[in-house]
C-alpha cells in the first residue's frame, strides 16, 4: 500500500468578524467600496483562472511569454538554494516555470486566502515536485502574517508576486505593503514581481470589458460571495459591472452598479443603494518603468532588472533588498 500524506496547510486565522468589519466600513463609505480579496472564494478563484485566457485579458499571457523567453536570465538572478514565497498563488500554473527551473531550489510557500483552492492544489504539486519541501499557507497576504517554518535549510528568500497584483493596492498602501514584503525576505532577499504598464486605452477598457462576459460574471460573484460566507443579501439581478480606465489615476476601476433603489441586508445591518450608485470592487493601477521604481525604492528595494514583452505591455522586475 502506498502511503498517504495529508495535506495540511498552515491556516492563518483570517477571522470572520474583521472581514464584515470591512465589509461594513467600506459600504459607509460616500464612494461605497468593497475589497477585491473577496472576488477569490473557490468560484471566484476558478473564474479568474477563466479570465487569464480571455483573447481581451492580455496580462496572464504575455507575463508568461516574458517569463518564458527570459527564464534563463530570472533564475540567475534568483541563484540556487532559495526559499521561494509566492503572494497569492492561486493555481500556482504560472510558478511551475519556476520551480523547474530555479537551481536547487530548498522549498515554496505558495499563500493564498482561499483555501480550498490551495489545499487542492498542493495535493497535486507535492505528487509531481517531491525534491523540495511545499509548505502552504492559508493566509491574508495583505495583513500581516508568519511565515511557516520549513524543514529544509535555504540560503535566502525571494518573494514572487505575479501577475501586477500590485497594481490593486493604492499608491500608499503598495509602499507599505513593499516595505512588508522587504522585512520578510530580510537581507539577501529579493522580490520577483510581475507589473502592468500603461499602454493604450482601448487595450485597457476591453481586458476589463471581455465580450464573454466572464469579468462582468466574476464582479458580480463578489455578492454572492457575501451572501454565502458573511450573510448578505444581495440580490444580484439588481448589479450591473462596469469597469473603464481612469486616465487622470492611471487605473483601472471596476464597479458594480445598483439598478435600482435598493436596501440590503448584510449580517444585520441595511444599506441604502441609489439608483445608479456603485460599489467600488477594484482599483488596477497601470504603472510607467521610471513610476514602479520609484515606488520600489521608497520601500527600499533597488530594482536589477526589468523584463518586458515587444509592445511593452508588462513587465517581471527583479528587485533587491538595498544595502
Ligand atoms: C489579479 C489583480 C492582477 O487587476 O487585472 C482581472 C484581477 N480583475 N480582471 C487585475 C482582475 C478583473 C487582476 N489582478
Amino acid at each position: 500500500m502506498s502511503k498517504m500524506e495529508l495535506i495540511q496547510p498552515i491556516q492563518q486565522h483570517i477571522f470572520a468578524d474583521e472581514i464584515t468589519s470591512e465589509i461594513f466600513l467600506g459600504l459607509e463609505q460616500k464612494q461605497k467600496s468593497l475589497p477585491p480579496k473577496l472576488f477569490y472564494d473557490e468560484q471566484g478563484s476558478r473564474l479568474f483562472g477563466q479570465i487569464t485566457k480571455l483573447d481581451a485579458y492580455y496580462p496572464t499571457r504575455t507575463e508568461e511569454k516574458i517569463m518564458e523567453r527570459w527564464i534563463g536570465s530570472i533564475v540567475e538572478e534568483i541563484g540556487s538554494n532559495a526559499l521561494l514565497v509566492e503572494y497569492g498563488s492561486g493555481d500556482s500554473k504560472k510558478t511551475e516555470l519556476l520551480l523547474n527551473n530555479i537551481d536547487n531550489l530548498a522549498a515554496y510557500v505558495p499563500i493564498d486566502i482561499s483555501g480550498i483552492h490551495l489545499t487542492k492544489i498542493t495535493k497535486s504539486l507535492k505528487e509531481r515536485y517531491p525534491d523540495f519541501c511545499i509548505v502552504p499557507l492559508i493566509a491574508d497576504y495583505t495583513l500581516t502574517f508568519e511565515l511557516p517554518e520549513v524543514e529544509s535549510s535555504y540560503s535566502h528568500k525571494v518573494a514572487y508576486f505575479p501577475g501586477s497584483t500590485i497594481g490593486n493596492f493604492y499608491p500608499a498602501e503598495a509602499v507599505k505593503f513593499l516595505k512588508r514584503v522587504h522585512s520578510t525576505v530580510g537581507k539577501q532577499g529579493s522580490l520577483l514581481i510581475g507589473v502592468d504598464l500603461q499602454k493604450d486605452v482601448e487595450v485597457l477598457n476591453l481586458a476589463y470589458n471581455d465580450p464573454e462576459m466572464v469579468t462582468a460574471i466574476f464582479n458580480l460573484n463578489m455578492l454572492n460571495h457575501i451572501n454565502q460566507k458573511y450573510e448578505g443579501g444581495f440580490i444580484l439581478e439588481n448589479f450591473r459591472h462596469k469597469a473603464f480606465y481612469n486616465e487622470a489615476e492611471t487605473r483601472i476601476e471596476m464597479h458594480l452598479v445598483s439598478l435600482k433603489d435598493q436596501l440590503v441586508n448584510i449580517a444585520g445591518r441595511e444599506f441604502q443603494f441609489n439608483l445608479g450608485e456603485s460599489i467600488l470592487t477594484e482599483v488596477s493601477y497601470k504603472y510607467t518603468l521610471d513610476g514602479f521604481a520609484e515606488m520600489a525604492n521608497e520601500a527600499g528595494f533597488e530594482v536589477k532588472e526589468v523584463w518586458v514583452d515587444d509592445k511593452n505591455y508588462f513587465s517581471v522586475q527583479y528587485l533587491s533588498t538595498q544595502a
